[in-house]
């Protein structure tokens, strides 16, 4: 049985001060729920996230790393870092770091690789653009992602990825990819997976949406079959709105 996840993308959003008082109040407010719950505030913040959700059930995730091992890549965290204070779920290819700071499948998968081989869990990230969806291309764009940064992997690398579909156009515009096109594209993931993989992998790969998902849409969402749960961005940085998001689960 594949897991359902609700995270939190908190980007670079939140000092010390304010990642304290947000996480005090996500752990007072936290509904019961079966689902993992995970929040990844920026890298500053990380081990403080860690100590503070010590007797928490709510993980903690990193944003982004390197794939080297170490050494002269000025501003770059390494896994061993990452490691090295608790952390052991990594968020790779968000779209902003692909569309922003130029981040390409092949560069992705080496850092999948490293997380792979250190046995970090990867949240990874793709979708299509909007000028794609418009061509018709979402499929195609959402095959080529998925292959060239995940498909050299043995099928038993499976049990640490978790899939975050993201369509750019829904990512912080308050624009949402409907439930149904969110389930489409989740059933032609699981699909395309089954292909290469078999059932077994496609079954029990987490498949989350992000995009837009708020406390009045999430249900809608989350209750197609084929969509595992959330990662959330700008609804996340509310404690209010993302256990709203939580319960919806
Ligand atoms: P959003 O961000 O919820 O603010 O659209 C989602 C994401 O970037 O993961």
């Amino acid at each position: 049985m594949r897991s359902k996840i609700v995270a939190g993308n908190w980007k670079m959003n939140k000092t010390l001060k304010e990642t304290e008082a947000l996480l005090t109040e996500l752990s007072a407010k936290r509904p019961d729920t079966e689902a993992e719950i995970i929040v990844a505030p920026t890298f500053v913040n990380l081990a403080t996230a860690v100590n503070n959700l010590e007797s928490s059930v709510i993980q903690v995730a990193a944003q982004n790393m390197h794939f080297a091992e170490n050494g002269a890549y000025t501003g770059e965290i390494s896994a061993d870092m990452l490691l090295g204070i608790g952390i052991d779920t990594v968020i790779l290819g968000h779209s902003e770091r692909r569309s922003l700071f130029g981040e390409t499948d092949d560069f992705l998968s080496k850092k999948v690789d490293t997380a792979m081989a250190k046995n970090m869990r990867v949240i990874f990230c793709f979708g299509e653009e909007l000028q794609e969806r418009q061509a018709d291309r979402h499929f195609a764009v959402v095959e080529s992602q998925l292959k060239n940064a995940l498909f050299h992997l043995d099928a038993s690398a499976w049990q640490k990825i978790v899939l975050a579909y993201e369509p750019v156009w829904a990512i912080g515009t308050g624009e949402t990819a409907s439930p149904e096109q969110a389930q489409e594209m989740h059933a032609f993931i699981r699909k395309t997976i089954d292909e290469k993989y078999g059932a077994s992998v496609a079954q029990n790969v987490t498949v989350l949406y992000g995009g837009s998902v708020k406390p009045n849409n999430a249900e809608e969402i989350f209750s197609k079959p084929d969509v595992d749960g959330g990662l959330i961005g700008g609804a996340s940085l509310k404690a209010d709105d993302f256990v709203e998001i939580i319960k919806a689960i």
